[in-house]
């Protein structure tokens, strides 16, 4: 077995970028994930916005990537299909995870929450903000189902480009976003010899936080 598989188990590195100090945190977590968001942008990582989704169908888990597109003290927003699998999932558990792989920077936050619908006044000012093309995408997928063939994606899009060819193109009832209410939030940091850096932040009453460190 002389593939690229048989070397994984000596695939390691050491971790020695930097430290995460408890008095360097800020108080709350949206605001701790503010100054990491940015030095992930800045630091020209791919898809900084890029999250995993962790959803339950009340027995059976899956995930799935996302892209992050608004976050403040309320929680994180990403826009998808209302009857996807994970739309599904959600309304059936709200409770989710969120999981952000910054690597280079030997980094990931991992969210544990709630999701909620936001408003469709607030997902129209998202949609009207996206490019052509994908506001057209999002009538032409029954995202999550099976199909038999390309072809007929291709075919939808097809009919709605000329069904929309004047006009705005309004926002599909079954599309929208979904905020991601925090109750947990953790920020780790890789450091020498797996003694990782881990602080959780836990919502208490009153919209307060108490940050606790974990061990790596
Ligand atoms: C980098 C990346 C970003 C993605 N962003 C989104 C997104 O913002 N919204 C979305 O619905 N799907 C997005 N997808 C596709 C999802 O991963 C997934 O295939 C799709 O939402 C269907 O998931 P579901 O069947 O589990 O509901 C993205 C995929 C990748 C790889």
């Amino acid at each position: 077995m002389d593939t690229a598989a048989h070397h994984l188990a000596a695939l390691r590195r050491e971790y020695a970028r930097e430290g995460l100090r408890r008095h360097d945190l800020a108080d709350d977590p949206s605001s701790q994930f503010r100054r990491w968001f940015d030095e992930a942008v800045a630091a020209a990582l791919v898809e900084p916005n890029a999250m995993v989704l962790s959803t339950t169908d009340g027995s059976r888990p899956s995930s799935r990537t996302v892209l992050l597109k608004a976050f403040d003290a309320r929680g994180f927003v990403f826009y998808t299909n209302y009857e996807s699998r994970k739309a599904r999932d959600i309304a059936a558990d709200p409770h989710v995870s969120l999981l952000f792989p910054w690597y280079p920077l030997e980094r990931q936050v991992c969210v544990l929450g709630e999701a909620v619908r936001i408003s469709p006044a607030e997902s129209l000012a998202y949609f009207a903000s996206r490019p052509h093309g994908s506001r057209i995408g999002a009538w032409v997928s029954q995202q999550s189902s099976v199909i038999s063939s390309r072809k007929l994606l291709e075919m939808k899009w097809d009919e709605m480009k000329r069904k929309f060819k004047q006009g705005e193109i309004p926002l599909p009832s079954f599309w929208g976003g979904f905020r991601v209410v925090p109750m947990e939030v953790e920020f780790w940091q890789g450091r020498e010899n797996r003694l990782h850096d881990r602080f959780r932040y836990v919502r208490t009453g009153g919209g307060a936080w108490t940050i606790e460190r974990l061990a790596p």
